[in-house]
């Protein structure tokens, strides 16, 4: 499920045309429904990744609606785009593909809905291979659903046969529990496609060039049609928000579920949100509410305790995330502690053995093997070498309101707690900075940096202040 893949190995007789140019009123959003994500990416990105192992000669996006913004969305895969400025159904869209990129092309044209995210490569794979085996005209996909409604119906003949497929807004009452429904997914022989566009009229109820209509063609025209069931979760069309929480839910387990096959724990699996694009090793455990996106690796060995939120982070193997931590671009080398309450921001890169404890924040910081920052800590801009201890409160002051600025701190050096390390400043090898200390110049290697202060009484001091101030309080 990477995403990025123009196929190696082409069909130059194979096309795909995507169609993605309507609005999608239903979803009742500013945003192209194709635009809507599902599993961390746009839904037009799963159907791209399902058609590319295809290897297509050619990839047409449909685009009309925020066609910028969808054309966008659609990078990495070599597709071509054709605009359809008025969305006149999805025959006209198809005749606007075809005409824009397709001139000349004598091979098949697999058509899908951009609105289809759980599609699998292999299911378009049986599909064509069908198709060629058969020498058919049209092929398509059906499937069974308990709720046929706002599908194209599949009417068959008496003896079985596909006859064509009727809109809902078109279907009689005899064809309306038809639960046997047209997932838009087709594959076409592209000079009968040419022709059976071509003959497509708007006399319909919803007074478009439906792109089904070319079925009953194809009928008419008498060659072998074929029909591949598929699983109505795989091609559910998501049209509405709720369908597209649904759908989210059954990507999530699927996901999850692949996980688990491959030797990963998951304490409960309904709370586990991780992204199709995320790896785990085995062993690794992962408690509730953990939340893994984007290009996320956890290695082997790792434990997840539960409500982490992991976004394009790097974890070796045996890492242990302590439940409340967020980190992102984050890199976490074997056997390093996180959280509770930890926050690891982009630029930070961990060694073995690391413990960053309760409210410590790190930001573009590398820290060296076996160093612990274990509470209430901003580390930013620092590079911190191995064995070192950061002391509750250590603020590096990295920002002097124009600038940020690096702080160095050497191996095995002591950061008393509350101390300030104003940067730039570098602290060296074995130093011991002491409690409560400001540092504004550099400490050399294995010296103690403080700031005296005296540690200073006032004996009895508290019963004249509250006198002075009781009157006040009426006390
Ligand atoms: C379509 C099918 C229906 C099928 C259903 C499956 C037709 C006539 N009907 O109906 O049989 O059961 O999908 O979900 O094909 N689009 C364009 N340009 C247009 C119109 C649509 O690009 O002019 C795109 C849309 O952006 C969408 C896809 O085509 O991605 C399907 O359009 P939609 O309006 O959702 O069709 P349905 O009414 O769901
Ligand atoms: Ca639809």
């Amino acid at each position: 499920m990477s995403g990025q893949s123009v196929s190696e190995t082409r069909d130059a007789r194979l096309a795909v045309v995507v169609l993605a140019a309507g609005q999608g009123t239903r979803m009742k959003s500013a945003h192209a429904k194709v635009l809507h994500h599902l599993g961390g990416k746009p839904l037009i990105r799963h159907v791209l990744d399902a058609c590319a192992p295809l290897g297509a000669q050619h990839t047409v996006v449909v685009v009309g609606h925020q066609a910028e913004a969808v054309e966008g969305a659609c990078g990495g895969y070599g597709a071509g785009f054709a605009l359809q400025r008025q969305q006149r159904g999805t025959g006209h869209a198809v005749g606007v593909a075809s005409d824009a990129k397709l001139r000349g092309f004598t091979g098949d044209v697999v058509i899908v809905y951009g609105d289809v995210p759980l599609l699998e490569t292999a299911t378009l794979e049986r599909l064509v291979r069908r198709h060629r085996e058969q020498g058919a005209l049209l092929s398509l996909l059906t499937t069974m659903v308990e709720d046929p409604f706002g599908y194209g119906r599949i009417v068959r003949n008496d003896a079985g046969w596909l006859e064509a497929i009727v809109e809902e807004r078109d279907a009689t009452a005899e064809q309306k529990p038809i639960r046997e429904v047209n997932p838009g997914i087709y594959c076409v022989q592209s000079g009968f496609l040419a022709e059976a566009l071509a003959g497509l009229t708007p006399n319909n109820a919803q007074g478009e060039l439906y792109l089904t209509d070319i079925v009953a063609t194809a009928v008419g025209r008498g060659g072998p049609l074929v029909t591949e069931a598929v699983d109505p979760h795989e091609v559910a069309g998501i049209n509405s928000r709720a369908e597209l929480a649904r759908l989210e839910a059954v990507l999530r387990q699927k996901v999850v579920a692949l996980h688990m096959a491959a030797g990963v724990t998951f304490l409960d699996p309904a709370t586990a949100y991780v992204d199709p694009s995320v790896t785990i090793g085995a062993d690794t455990v992962i408690g509730p509410g953990v939340h893994l996106h984007g290009r996320t690796t956890i290695g082997r060995d790792c434990t997840l305790e539960g409500d982490a939120y992991v976004t394009d982070c790097e974890l070796a193997d045996g890492v242990r995330l302590r439940p409340m931590v967020v980190l992102a671009e984050a890199k976490i080398g074997s056997g390093a502690i996180i959280g509770p309450f930890a926050q690891l921001r982009p630029g930070a890169v961990l060694h073995e053995d690391v413990h960053i404890g309760n409210f410590v924040e790190v930001k573009k910081s590398e820290i060296g093997a076996g160093t612990k920052a274990n509470h209430l800590a901003y580390l930013g801009d620092a590079t911190i070498g191995r064995a070192s201890n950061i002391g509750a409160g250590t603020i590096t002051c990295n920002y002097d309101g124009f600038a940020k600025h690096r702080t160095v701190i050497g191996d095995r050096v002591q950061i008393g707690s509350d101390s300030q390390l104003v940067a730039p400043v570098t602290i060296g090898d074995d130093a011991y900075v002491a409690t409560g200390t400001t540092v504004r110049h550099d400490v050399e290697p294995g010296a103690l940096a403080f700031n005296p202060k005296p540690d200073q009484r006032r004996a009895g001091w508290v019963e004249g202040f509250r006198k002075r101030k009781a009157p006040a309080k009426n006390l």
